[in-house]
């Protein structure tokens, strides 16, 4: 018998950060990464006390059901759309996200996608690796430069601002659009001008989402979006499936009307719309732009702290630092 709270790990991650839990709490951490189903996810949460989990993850108020000791629900990952805060916040349950500790992993692999796409590395290496390389030749392979051309940010949170301060050093001119535009001196920080949607499409030669996925963002860019943009710009999207409506895209890309795209999400995934994976103009990726070992490890670490601050314990007992619905408390 034991009277330590339960907190239960959904997937591995790394063991010695969750060590840090094990003075306080019965740690349970699933041995596998996989799906689970609304009643596994329910059965598995009923009796803990906190989980800690990612966005395969989905809980809402079924999964809480039988729950009835939870207090935290930490999410490993800065996007939460997982998990339904207001059932959580019903339910007095905090919600605890892992911010800021992924945002220049992030931005860092937004850019790596955004070149790979512009000099077509993806499909000169499969070219390459097929054995089509008999010569060198002066016109093969063009792809286009970056230096001048107008970067378009849609979403300008952390993310989207730490994608644009690197925007300096490629010499690009950096327009965004977000809901509420950032304060001038943070503005001024990513030398970012604030646009209307329509002008971020229509003047935008790379164009970056890094925005949330919500009710109200969902298929933000469709075929009516991608219609307003030049034909020779290119999309990428970091932020989460859904945001983009991929069937569109496929098409658009397919059709020549959008000269590329750089996906590392997709709607459905792990699935990915058959008409992008014949494409040559698409760079695809399995949604690893947060995937450094420094930066999962750290959201590992922000994930426990959350958690131990919630009951009390470490340097930031009783403040938890990334909690979503703050009224919980
Ligand atoms: C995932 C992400 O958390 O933070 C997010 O919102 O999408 C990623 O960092 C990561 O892929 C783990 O599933």
């Amino acid at each position: 018998m034991t009277d330590k709270p339960r907190v239960w790990v959904s997937r591995p991650t790394f063991p010695g950060i969750i060590a840090r839990l094990e003075p306080h709490f019965q740690v349970t951490v699933e041995a596998e990464e996989r799906k689970f189903s609304q009643s596994e996810l329910a059965a598995r949460l009923a009796g803990q006390d906190a989980v800690i989990v990612g966005l395969k993850d989905r809980i809402g108020a079924a999964e809480i059901g039988a729950a009835e000791r939870l207090r935290i629900v930490a999410n490993l990952g800065v996007g939460y759309d997982n998990i339904d805060l207001d059932a959580m916040s019903a339910a007095g349950i905090a919600v605890s996200n892992t911010a800021d500790v992924l945002n220049e992993s992030v931005a860092d692999y937004t850019w790596a996608l955004l070149l790979g796409a512009a000099r077509r590395m993806g499909a000169a290496e499969r070219w390459l690796r097929a054995g089509h390389w008999q010569a060198t030749e002066f016109k093969a392979w063009l792809g286009s430069d970056v230096r001048g051309r107008t970067l378009g940010i849609l979403g300008m949170g952390r993310i989207g601002q730490a994608i644009a301060r690197r925007a300096l050093g490629f010499g690009m001119p950096v327009i965004y659009h977000n809901r509420t535009p950032l304060p001038e001196a943070d503005e001024r920080g990513c030398n970012a001008r604030h646009v209307d949607k329509q002008q971020l499409l229509r003047e935008s030669d790379f164009l970056v989402l890094a925005l949330p996925l919500t009710t109200q963002t969902r298929h933000a860019v469709g075929a009516a979006e991608l219609a307003q943009m030049k034909p020779t710009a290119m999309l990428i999207n970091i932020a989460r499936g859904g945001i983009v409506d991929d069937a569109a895209l496929a098409t658009a890309l397919r059709e020549r009307r959008l000269a590329g795209a750089a996906l590392d999400v997709f709607e459905g995934e792990p699935k990915v719309h058959p008409g992008l994976l014949t494409l040559d103009n698409v760079v695809l990726s399995p949604h690893i732009a947060s995937a450094t070992t420094e930066t999962r490890r750290a959201m590992t670490s922000v994930a426990v702290d959350n958690v131990l601050a919630m009951f009390g314990h470490g340097p930031q007992a009783g403040r938890p630092p990334n909690i979503l619905n703050p009224n919980v408390l």
